[in-house]
């Protein structure tokens, strides 16, 4: 095996003894963010309760923080059961990530708007909608959040700081629709969650592997010690933790280069090492300083890397089976590598198995975290609900995590549970929205 792909390796690889530590390094965050001392998790609480699974009604819901924006109408008909959602979904324009205030929440207006008249809705009446946010975002309500910072290479001006119920509320009016109400505002990570366990009582997190990365779980309101009114409260709370955040894994040389080039270096380092929006800037990065080392034919030369390769495609080079490596070769060839060689094709492979392999196992380590966190012996049954285009499309990327829970918790491997959790962040503050308007 070639010598840079065997440092490579070492550098990327995480051990079952660095995994036991991060595990220990991230509750100690956890309990830190909860108590309000410096820690790189937010630990938000989200106002928001877990469901009981009657929860009952037709509710319109917004998801928008990945690269799309979906709207849903979702009915809950109680007893753990939802309809079929309708669902429109539309790329997100440029303008809403790196434009206005104004240019974001026009965006998202007109398309619920849009949907509304698609579906001929009754607009004679109040429509009650629910907004998926997947930012982090500072609650004081379930219907309140304010936007701390952006991620995921969104830059839009004027919203850092805002509450982002009131500025959509406010378009709807602008609009002339102002009977459109929203009652509930969720990361897509709490959404995610509430669906999971509106059908299944044992689901106590909620995972979001996409194009960004970050997880919910439940804790007990007296924990939370940093709200002195929650924390004097008995009874349970959902916590978005921002974990994309979390800053104890070691960076290699490749994580460091690509947070300096990015939109918002020196944050969200573990993030920068798991999603989707970052897994093809890695791999290009390492392309490049291998072309630079001669380490490829002088045909990969020609390779155009700059945001070179998508997840699916990193996706698409692992999955190639055939010796001749036809799939990689192909994608080379649309990038400016013409010739590239049968050696080039799985050298690029084996970056890609690295780079996919750790997001993988970094993704499992946090999880397995957190649900040690609450039930350190594993004691009991624990269901995952994971969403997002990562976890659920990406060749042998659920295997891999399961293989890295399974290998963590040993003798207890059936403790945890991970299960695809299909538009549950936008199905589920639907059930935000049917929790608010109740209470
Ligand atoms: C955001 C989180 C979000 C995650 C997944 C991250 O960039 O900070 O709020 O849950 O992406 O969408």
């Amino acid at each position: 095996m070639n010598r840079k792909i065997e440092e490579l390796k070492k550098d990327f690889r995480l051990n079952q003894k660095e995994r036991r530590l991060m595990i220990g390094q991230v509750q100690k965050e956890m309990q830190l963010g909860l108590r309000g001392k410096k820690s790189s998790l937010k630990m938000l609480p989200a106002f928001v309760c877990p469901p009981t699974g009657d929860e009952k009604g037709t509710y319109l819901a917004i998801d928008f923080g990945g690269t799309n924006l979906r709207v849903l109408a979702v009915t809950l008909k109680g007893n753990g059961e939802i309809a079929e959602p309708k669902i429109c979904s539309h790329v997100i324009a440029q303008k809403a990530i790196s434009g206005t205030k104004d240019n974001l929440c026009d965006f998202i207006v007109e398309k619920v708007i849009e949907f509304i008249k698609l579906h001929q809705m009754d607009i004679s009446r109040e429509i009650e909608i629910g907004l998926t946010f997947s930012f982090p975002m500072r609650q004081k309500s379930i219907a309140s959040g304010v936007l701390l910072n952006w991620t995921k290479g969104f830059t839009t001006k004027g919203m850092v700081g805002k509450d982002v119920v009131r500025l959509i509320q406010k378009t709807f009016s602008k609009k002339g629709f102002p009977q459109i109400k929203i009652k509930a505002i969720a990361n897509d990570t709490v959404g995610t969650l509430l669906r999971g366990r509106y059908s299944n009582s044992s689901c106590d997190m909620g995972v979001i592997l996409g194009t960004g990365t970050n997880a919910a779980y439940i804790e007990r309101a007296f924990n939370i010690t940093k709200d002195k009114a929650l924390c004097n409260k008995t009874g349970l709370m959902l916590i978005n933790m921002e974990w994309g955040g979390f800053n104890l894994v070691p960076q290699t040389k490749y994580d460091k280069e690509l947070d300096l080039k990015s939109s918002n270096p020196g944050e969200q380092f573990l993030e920068k090492m798991v999603s989707a929006h970052y897994l093809g800037e890695l791999v290009s990065l390492i392309v490049d300083d291998f072309v630079a080392a001669g380490e490829f034919s002088s045909a990969m030369q020609f390779i155009q890397t700059k945001n070179c390769f998508t997840t699916q495609e990193l996706s698409q080079i692992i999955e190639d089976k055939h010796s001749a490596l036809p799939v990689t070769k192909k994608i080379l060839a649309e990038k400016g590598a013409v010739r590239a060689s049968q050696r080039d094709c799985s050298l690029l492979k084996e970056i890609a198995k690295i780079i996919m392999q750790r997001s993988a196992d970094l993704a499992a380590t946090m999880i397995a975290a957190v649900i040690k966190k609450g039930d350190c012996c594993s004691y009991r049954e624990h269901a995952v609900a994971i969403d997002g285009s990562l976890y659920e499309k990406a060749y042998g990327y659920k295997e891999n995590v399961l293989r890295t829970i399974n290998s963590i918790l040993g003798r207890k491997r059936k403790a945890i549970v991970p299960f695809v959790c299909k538009d549950g962040s936008g199905i589920g503050v639907a059930i935000a929205a049917a929790i608010a308007s109740k209470s």
